[in-house]
């Protein structure tokens, strides 16, 4: 188990890839990028590769949520001055946008919050950051959001590191508890600089990747014999499984979308565990989706130029070995999106699906079921017309043609 958590903080050169055979770069090629454009269009309503995004994006939220809601008793609990400059904040952001207005409010409301010495690492002191984080992004300014979660990050780290040490007045289960407090935080701005890196405002992946390697790493550090036990619920962050999971699919999807298929796929399946825990046995959209991308993700490596099979150059038949391998995780998320209750049925469920049998569709042609191949394509087209996704009905339109139909 640790060895593959390792490979999370492994140098690109170690990082051989398992899977991948030459072939021209074709329809799968074609599917990727018009994956990577829908990505682009549908930034909210396209997460096929990217459960973790779908997560992230109200990660600034619930980084909130645990702040105010649970701790709502405290919420009145800021002075005068503060609430004021907050509120005025708050108007800028949601009643009346004025970026400057809202920026100056929320950096007075902070000023304010450390002159009438308010402690600075209290849930109140840094919900206010957050919500300054939260306003930037709104806005646009995600190096500005960046720069508020950096040193939101590193004061935390300074607390952690000074508890460490033993420096600390209070008594140990209230020093637990800030330690547990500090490390959350960490985690979830991480995982959400990591996001805003990936995002269009920066587009810088590598350090993204970087970012959430460095949050992963911290949470591997912070749990329990991850060893034998993997990734639980047993970490000192207090992190919940949903989130976890949600952080490694993130980092699945940073690396799947980077071209390092091997590593996205191991992320990917170390998701499973903690997310199937998250759900109490249940079946869930997300669940469609990892085991979708571990489909998709397994094909486009298989198919990458020079690219090795268990450690073997591909031939014709560890390819058909693989294929049958991919096929059935493909089945496999299929199989589950049919089981999820329908209540629980989302758009994830849908596009994990489709994302799944397009897959379907590719392997069993490179396989030259043609008859089924055709099929395949042919039922999926109505549901992509039904999505709004015309580029990737191009797609299998172009398959079915391959398909010699
Ligand atoms: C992305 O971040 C890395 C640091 O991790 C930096 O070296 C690189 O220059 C950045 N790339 C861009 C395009 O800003
Ligand atoms: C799982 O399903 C059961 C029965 O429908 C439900 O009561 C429970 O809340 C579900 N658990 C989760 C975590 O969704």
């Amino acid at each position: 188990m640790f060895a593959t958590i390792s490979l999370v903080k492994l140098p690109q050169s170690r990082l051989a890839s398992n899977f991948g055979a030459s072939s021209q770069p074709s329809f799968r090629e074609r599917f990727r990028e018009q994956l990577r454009l829908a990505r682009k269009d549908y930034p909210v309503i396209f997460p096929a590769l990217l459960v973790a995004s779908v997560a992230s994006v109200s990660l600034l939220s619930l980084l909130i949520y645990d702040y105010y809601t649970r701790v709502a008793p405290q919420y009145a609990a800021y002075p005068p001055l503060v609430e004021q400059a907050l509120r005025m904040g708050l108007q800028h952001v949601y009643v009346t946008p004025d970026p400057e207005k809202a920026e100056m409010h929320l950096t007075h409301a902070l000023k304010m919050a450390h002159e009438s010495g308010m402690d600075p690492y209290s849930p109140e002191v840094i919900g206010i950051r957050t919500r300054l984080a939260e306003m930037l992004e709104k806005f646009g300014r995600a190096k500005g959001a960046i720069e508020v979660l950096d040193g939101t990050i590193n004061m935390c780290e300074e607390k952690v590191a000074d508890i460490d040490r033993g420096v600390t007045s209070q008594d140990p289960e209230q020093t637990k508890s800030l330690r547990s407090g500090m490390l959350r935080t960490i985690l979830r701005c991480r995982a959400k600089v990591a996001s805003l890196y990936e995002g269009e405002y920066m587009r810088n992946t590598t350090k993204a990747k970087e970012v959430l390697s460095d949050a992963i790493g911290l949470l591997v550090k912070e749990t329990q014999n991850p060893q034998t036990k993997g990734f639980s619920e047993d970490n000192a962050a207090g992190l919940p499984l949903d989130e976890i999971a949600s952080m490694l699919s993130q980092m699945g999807d940073l690396y799947a979308t980077t071209g390092e298929e091997s590593n996205a796929v191991q992320v990917y399946m170390l998701t499973l565990a903690p997310l199937r825990q998250a759900c109490n046995g249940n079946r869930s959209c997300k669940e469609v989706q990892v085991l979708s991308n571990i489909a998709s993700t397994m094909d486009i490596a298989m198919k990458k130029p020079g690219a090795t099979i268990n450690g073997q150059p591909a031939n014709k038949e560890n390819l058909a070995a693989a294929r049958k391998a991919i096929l059935a995780w493909a089945d496999q998320a299929i199989k589950t999106a049919e089981v999820v209750k329908p209540e629980d049925r989302d758009g994830i469920c849908d596009l994990g699906l489709i994302s799944a049998e397009m897959t379907k569709a590719d392997l069993l042609l490179e396989d030259g079921k043609t008859i089924q191949a055709r099929e395949a394509f042919r039922s999926i087209i109505p549901k992509l017309r039904e999505k709004g996704f015309e580029s990737l009905v191009r797609s299998a339109e172009q398959g079915i043609q391959r398909a010699g139909g």
